[in-house]
């Protein structure tokens, strides 16, 4: 099963199986000099753990990082920094219940990769779904960690902006609140409506998706390329990528379709740092694949999470038909752990385009331009 690797300078590669000893991944990439320790990556990974609510998988993972190589104490410092050579992260698996899983050894859970897996392979994982399984997402988080740390003039921000059917009020917004509530939800008056609808929910053994806004603030103009290395299709990849999500939009996304060419293009004035200031986002900061210096905006949808306990048609693996009803330790709603994955995703994608603009440009030209030129 090749494709575990992504990224082009800053390229992460990932391994490991819910079940399994342990998960992890390999960094590589990462330049020089940068400050490292295991204490910077676990903050990041405490924000995915699982077990913190109520309204998690009960699954109770420390997700204890270890770093295996890539730094070194610095002999200034006597800190800890990146030596530019792979930086091995492993996190033990320490709370496996594979006999959760027998019941549903040779059986297809409709909406999981068990069929796929199978039909592709002539075998799959059904201990929690193996490389399927989102505990492969504390990986790429813990690979987030050290990818903000390339690019540490930018912030990445992540919140849950709908679940199910219940939207956020925008006017409401505050980041704070985010790390406040179990959700990630900027809305703090949304949140006990938030926390009823997923009790309901959850007490019935069914499950919801999600909608996430992910905001890269102090991305510089001029990251991305044209025409195959787009900084939003390598965003819309690895958002995608990112399990159970069903749909990526970058700023105005699906709405941009309904809007006129005079209300959806961002107008541009000068602004009195020397730069343009747009009058809009709608691009959600991305022109022709490169970043314009605004925000970069993007949004997924979260699908609800396919283990339920309503018995649902299926097949089994010998195209016997039959029901399954699936027991475990599963998330009600995966949209609220998805926020800190997104937020590793988009990170490790700046981090990369950051280390490729560099590599092709320098410091870029000086703009604007002299009149003359
Ligand atoms: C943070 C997170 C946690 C998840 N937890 C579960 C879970 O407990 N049970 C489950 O059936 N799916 C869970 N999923 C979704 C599955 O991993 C995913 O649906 C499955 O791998 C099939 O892939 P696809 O939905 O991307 O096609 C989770 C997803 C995320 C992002």
């Amino acid at each position: 099963m090749s494709h575990n690797t992504f990224g082009h300078l800053f390229r992460v590669t990932t391994f490991g199986e819910s079940h399994g000893v342990a998960i992890g991944c390999v960094v590589d990439g990462c330049p020089p000099g940068i400050p490292l320790t295991a204490a910077d990556i676990q903050a990041d990974l405490d924000r995915r753990r699982p077990g913190q609510s109520r309204f998690t998988t009960q699954r109770q993972e420390p997700d204890a990082v270890r770093i295996l190589s890539g730094v070194f104490a610095d002999e200034a410092s006597g800190r800890d920094v990146t030596t530019g050579t792979p930086i091995a992260l492993v996190i033990d698996n320490v709370d496996q219940r594979s006999k959760d899983y027998s019941a549903i050894k040779d059986v297809y859970r409709p909406g999981h990769a068990g069929y796929t897996y199978d039909v592709k392979y002539g075998r799959h994982d059904y201990r929690g779904g193996g490389r399927a399984s989102a505990r492969e997402t504390a990986a790429r988080v813990a690979a987030g960690a050290i990818a903000r740390k390339i690019v540490p003039g930018v912030t990445v921000r992540a919140a849950l902006i709908q679940m199910g059917t219940h939207k956020i009020d925008r006017a409401r917004w505050d980041w704070d609140e985010v790390a406040r509530n179990p959700f990630f939800c900027p809305d703090a008056q949304a949140v006990a409506k938030l926390a009823d609808y997923l009790d309901d929910v959850r007490k019935k053994g069914s499950s919801v998706g999600a909608v996430i806004e992910v905001i890269a603030d102090g991305v510089p103009p001029g990251w991305g390329a044209p025409v195959y290395g787009k900084l939003d299709s390598e965003l819309a990849s690895a958002l995608m990528g990112i399990n159970a999500v069903k749909g990526v939009e970058i700023g105005a996304g699906f709405a941009a379709a309904e809007l006129s060419g005079e209300d959806n293009a961002d107008e541009m004035r000068m602004g009195n740092d020397g730069r343009p200031r747009f009058l809009s986002n709608n691009a959600g900061g991305i022109l022709g694949g490169i970043s314009t210096g605004q925000p970069i905006v993007a949004r997924f949808a979260v699908k609800p999470t396919s283990s339920i306990l309503t018995p649902r048609r299926t097949v089994d693996r010998y195209g016997n038909e039959t029901e399954v009803v699936t027991k475990g330790r599963h998330d009600p709603c995966v949209g609220i752990r998805a926020v800190p994955v997104a937020e590793a995703m988009v990170a490790c994608v700046l981090a990369d385009h950051y280390l490729r603009h560099r590599g092709q440009v320098g410091a870029g030209p000086a703009w604007p331009f002299p009149k003359s030129r």
